[in-house]
């Protein structure tokens, strides 16, 4: 896991956040043991920016895998920052509901807890005939 940690530590330093100032890292692992990262990209038309886990995401499927094992999300924030609802959905829809999702800070603070636990009865395909 520490590993996952360190890679979203070392790119949330490539973060674009001039408006919020407000820098986020994050690393999936893949069930195929690949990693993948993403920060948060910021634009000044402010609800086209996207969020650290979303760019990790994209990187994902832009190498073909579509399945998120874990992901680790951190913050320079006084507790570990939970992901915003946008962000809860991506999640629920490319990971499994127990699939491990560990929050955590700069200043080295962590928690950890599940896809299912930040988006319980989440909307999917599955509700879709
Ligand atoms: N942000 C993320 O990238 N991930 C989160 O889990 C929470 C919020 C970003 C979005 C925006 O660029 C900045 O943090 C402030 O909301």
């Amino acid at each position: 896991m520490s590993d996952l940690l360190d890679q979203a530590r070392a790119v949330r330093e490539n973060a674009h956040a001039p408006y919020s100032k407000f820098k986020v890292g994050a690393a999936l692992r893949t069930p195929s043991g690949k990693v993948f990262q993403g920060c948060n990209v910021e634009n000044v038309a402010y609800p086209e920016g996207t969020c650290a886990e979303a760019g990790a995401i994209a990187a994902m499927c832009a190498a073909g895998e579509y399945e998120i094992a874990e992901i680790a999300v951190i913050a320079d924030s006084p507790d570990p920052v939970p992901p915003c609802g946008g962000c809860r959905q991506k999640l629920a829809e490319f990971a499994k509901g127990d699939a491990k999702v560990t929050l955590a800070t700069t200043g080295g603070q962590s928690k950890v807890t599940t896809v299912a636990e930040l988006l319980p009865g989440a909307f999917g395909k599955d509700h879709m005939s």
